[in-house]
């Protein structure tokens, strides 16, 4: 094995099975691009400031790009002897291109180099998970639109409640998809500030201009303290929370497409090209897609664990440690795009059974708070008129029916406010018709939340 880059200082070569054991070029050779947009800015800088010379800057640069197009074509053989992707690209820039590969490093340490590309790596990565947010988010008013009339049970305790709309239901989610967004927004912000030129951990004695540098590579500004520069990764505990909170609703929607599509429930059928049948049971048909991105909540969570839990005890600054800051959320980023991806699909594809949903809410109980609701309408406290609802129910419960089954003759027996006008006051339509308070399920709110939410897609 050649000498290691640092290798001046030692009289033997590392071991095999520790250098693979501290090698991350496995997992971090995916920030080649920011790491070579990063040399880029700093050789460029470095000759702007006399530290290096113009000449030496182009074989740099020239170098470089050439190493770009090599990775991006699959022309580049990655080594773990070389530790990360920082240092493969150097060594190679300076078997190319001679001593001027060597001036590279001048005023930088993989310390502020690392922060670097990882701060580029995440900011660009937000993007791509804003992205397909809003994805999912059109895929959402796509079908709140489509099955706007259609009227299912709401649930509290996972008991029926009172009757809503189907399009209500998932405009829920689409509020909180909104609330993810712009949770990535607060993480672009803590992202986008500028590590480099914080050296190993205490700036550098050429005299750099990290300005320069910030307005090159588009930061919004700079760390003003060197140790800071090294040793934060709140960007990155910030995105796994963010990826926590977001993975978080979407299990909540996969729990109850889960029980959505059972037989039990019945209520929506999934495109038979989003699930997946049983080896042994040729009747099955499973929502897969939903399973999966449950279960997949749980390893995001535990990558947002483990990074509170490596950063915790660290003392300043640089340390090992932090290297572990990356497969996690590398896996984080991947895990949340591809489950928003799949379950913007799997929202499309599915099918509401609206005769289902409608069975449910006349077949129920959940028009009782309408029942008293309308006895309040007449003049009656409301305590009071909960109790005779409650009887009504209890009545009805005794003789196997439902509400609306009563005859006015009865309802007359527990009130004598009842009128003629019951029957349409408690049919599940009118329930949700009369929710007409702000953010309530009724058809006009309803429809003032669609036209809400598809002004912030256009605006987003
Ligand atoms: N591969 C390292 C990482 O990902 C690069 C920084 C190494 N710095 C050091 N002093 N060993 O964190």
């Amino acid at each position: 094995m050649s000498k290691a880059m640092w290798g001046g200082r030692f009289s033997k070569s590392t071991d095999e099975m520790i250098n693979e054991f501290q090698a991350s070029i496995n997992f971090d050779k995916r920030m080649y691009h920011e790491d070579i947009a990063g040399s880029i800015a700093h050789a460029t800088m470095l000759a702007k400031c006399g530290i290096i010379t113009d000449e030496d800057r182009d074989k740099i640069v020239a170098g470089l790009k050439d190493i770009l197009q090599k990775i991006e074509k699959g022309n580049f053989e990655f080594s773990v002897d070389l530790e990360d992707i920082h240092m493969n690209i150097e060594k190679r820039l300076t078997d190319a291109i001679g001593e001027a590969g060597g001036r590279l490093h001048t005023a930088r340490s993989r310390n502020d180099q690392v922060a670097l590309d990882t701060h580029m790596y995440v900011r660009r990565e937000i993007v791509a998970v804003q992205k397909e947010i809003e994805n999912l988010q059109r895929a959402l008013v796509e079908t709140a639109e489509k099955y706007s009339d259609v009227i299912m049970p709401g649930y509290t305790h996972l008991q029926r409640a009172q009757p809503i709309l189907f399009s209500h239901h998932l405009l829920a989610y689409f509020g909180m998809l909104s609330r993810d967004f712009a949770r990535f927004e607060g993480v672009y912000k803590r992202a986008d500030i500028m590590p480099l030129g914080a050296g190993a951990l205490a700036g550098t004695t050429f005299p750099i201009d990290r300005e320069f540098v910030q307005k090159q590579l588009n930061f919004d500004s700079i760390y003003t303290n060197s140790l800071d520069a090294v040793s934060d990764r709140d960007y990155i505990m910030e995105f796994l929370a963010a990826a926590s909170i977001l993975m978080v609703h979407l299990s909540r929607l996969s729990e109850e497409t889960i029980l959505w599509c059972s037989r039990e429930f019945h209520f929506v059928e999934l495109d038979d090209a989003h699930c997946t049948g049983s080896s042994m049971m040729p009747q099955k048909k499973n929502p897969d897609v939903s399973e999966l991105v449950r279960g997949k909540t749980g390893r995001v969570i535990g990558h947002l664990m483990a990074m509170l839990t490596t950063v915790k005890g660290l003392p300043l600054a640089y340390n090992k440690d932090l290297q572990e800051d990356k497969e996690g959320i590398f896996d984080a980023i991947d895990t949340v795009k591809f489950s928003l991806a799949v379950y913007a699909q799997l929202i499309r594809g599915m099918k509401v059974r609206k005769d289902v949903m409608k069975k449910a809410v006349t077949e129920d109980f959940s028009n009782a708070t309408d029942l008293a609701d309308y006895l309040v309408k007449k003049g009656m406290p409301f305590r009071k008129a909960h109790a005779v609802s409650g009887q009504a129910v209890h009545d009805c419960i005794e003789k196997g029916i439902y509400l609306e089954d009563m005859s006015l003759e009865d309802f007359q027996k527990l009130s004598p406010l009842f009128g003629a006008d019951i029957k349409e006051a408690i049919s599940p339509e009118t329930c949700v018709k009369n929710r007409n308070s702000l953010g309530g399920t009724s058809y006009k709110q309803v429809e003032l939340q669609l036209h809400a939410a598809k002004d912030l897609l256009a605006a987003e």
